[in-house]
């Protein structure tokens, strides 16, 4: 059987594409405004360049090596018990969570689309009432717009790496370059840029606790796509002499550079035409739409590119969150790929509407626990545990038990005189930071 594989760009393209997305755009800017901006962004800024950065090429490493999907690729390169280390494969079963979630927030953006055509909201207690109601009360608008992103995204991942994946994000990353560097030019020429600007970078450091602290290494691999298996994945489409190092450097910077222009701009429309930057969740679907209002006509031509960008940043995500188990399932069970999509495809809708559910009015109760719903557990298990518990699996697995020369051959060439202080990183310091966050999240520290 001949296999699909990435262009050299292509895999960039796809690998960025999986990693921009609802995360940098709409998470980013949300929590960096509630845990108080500077000191939050510096602390993911290192954990992104310390962690985030040598887990990416070890993820890289294993997909290259492996060249299969992520359970087999973990049994290959297993020197021994094999049997045992193919359960770290298993990571990937936490993109189909993910999904659950991040297709009903696709779901949001597109009904966002196309209300922002017709209708900006004139205050901020207006727009915070119109996605309140939403959330609480309309049940089909949220069912009807998961449903065209599961299909969209089955029917992508249905067509395979080359004229699926790939063909997807050669066309809306460049678009959602486009767009975002238009917008954050017209925010340069507004006065609150450099207001903007000194609460993102102005570390204040009282703001910075230990959850402040957590949430950021959490979100340094949520934003990397990191620990589940999507980049590993990729990695095994890999053309054999991609340079691996470089394709790395390359996602990192893009994923940082678009996550810090979205900040940027985002909050200099806030404070400039709203009401500044710590508004949790609803940021980009409450205050972002009442700012746009106060722009006039250009305003709602904003918010509709605006939207459009977040779509099509979601979608490069989404694709790369399914794609691991799809692979799973034709590599392992012989799934026909249309086969091995809609199954998995109809997993997160399925699902789905069950965490749409959670959050309606007569439903949330019973779809609660703990002062959490489901909406909010499956964020919780998938960011702040899985994708780190995965990151920690990934640099045992390179650091301590695939033998240092093979890791050496391949990565050597690549990280020339780095590779040593890549090496370290991997072995030391990204493991006991993940220990920490995880010991921190079990309530042990
Ligand atoms: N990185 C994406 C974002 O920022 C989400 C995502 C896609 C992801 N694939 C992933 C997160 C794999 C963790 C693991 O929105």
């Amino acid at each position: 059987m001949k296999i699909a594989r990435f262009s050299k760009i292509g895999f960039i393209l796809a690998a960025a594409g999986s990693a921009v997305g609802l995360g940098n755009i709409w998470k980013f800017p949300y929590i960096t405004g509630e845990y108080g901006g500077g000191a939050f962004v510096l602390v993911y800024l290192i954990t992104v360049a310390l962690i985030g950065f040598s887990i990416m090429i070890a993820e890289m490493f294993i997909g290259y090596k492996g060249r299969r999907d992520t359970v087999t690729s973990f049994e290959e390169l297993a020197p021994k018990n094999k049997s045992l280390w193919k359960y770290a494969g298993f990571q990937s079963l936490a993109g189909l969570l993910i999904m659950t979630f991040y297709s009903v927030v696709i779901g949001w953006i597109l009904n966002y689309i196309v209300t922002s055509l017709i209708h900006l909201p004139s205050s901020v207690k207006e727009a915070e009432a119109t996605f309140t109601s939403m959330l609480h009360s309309d049940f089909f608008t949220q069912f009807f717009y998961h449903s065209i992103a599961f299909v969209v995204i089955t029917y992508i991942v249905s067509k395979g790496i080359k004229s699926g994946i790939e063909k997807l994000n050669d066309y809306l990353m460049p678009a959602l370059i486009i767009i975002l560097s238009g917008m954050f030019l017209y925010a340069l020429s507004l006065d609150s840029f450099s207001k903007a600007f000194s609460f993102m970078f102005a570390p204040d450091w009282s703001k910075l606790n230990s959850e402040a602290f957590v949430t950021a290494v959490g979100h340094a691999f949520f934003t990397l796509s990191l620990g589940m298996g999507a980049i590993m994945t990729y990695a095994a489409s890999m053309e054999k002499d991609t340079n691996i190092v470089h394709s790395a450097v390359w996602v990192v910077f893009l994923d940082t550079a678009i996550a810090l222009v979205a900040g940027l701009m985002l909050f200099t429309f806030l404070y400039q035409y709203g009401s500044g930057p710590d508004k949790g969740p609803g940021l980009v679907f409450i205050s972002l739409p009442a700012a746009f209002y106060e722009m006039g006509t250009l305003g709602n031509f904003f918010a509709v590119i605006f939207f459009i960008a977040l779509a099509f940043a979601g979608l490069t995500s989404a694709v790369s969150l399914v794609e691991p188990m799809v692979q799973y399932m034709i590599d392992r069970f012989g799934f026909s790929r249309l086969k091995a999509s809609i199954s998995m495809g109809s997993f997160f809708y399925l699902v789905g509407i069950l965490v749409i559910l959670s959050g309606l009015d007569g439903w949330k109760e019973s779809l609660s626990w703990g002062g959490k719903n489901l909406f909010d557990w499956i964020d919780f298990l998938t960011a702040a545990v899985m994708l780190p518990l995965g990151g920690l699996v990934m640099s045992i697995f390179v650091g301590y038990v695939v033998p240092k020369s093979e890791v050496e051959a391949t990565l050597k060439p690549y990280l020339k005189g780095y590779f040593p202080i890549w090496y370290f990183s991997l072995r030391y310091i990204a493991p006991v930071a993940l220990f920490v966050v995880i010991l921190n999240l079990l309530g042990v520290m």
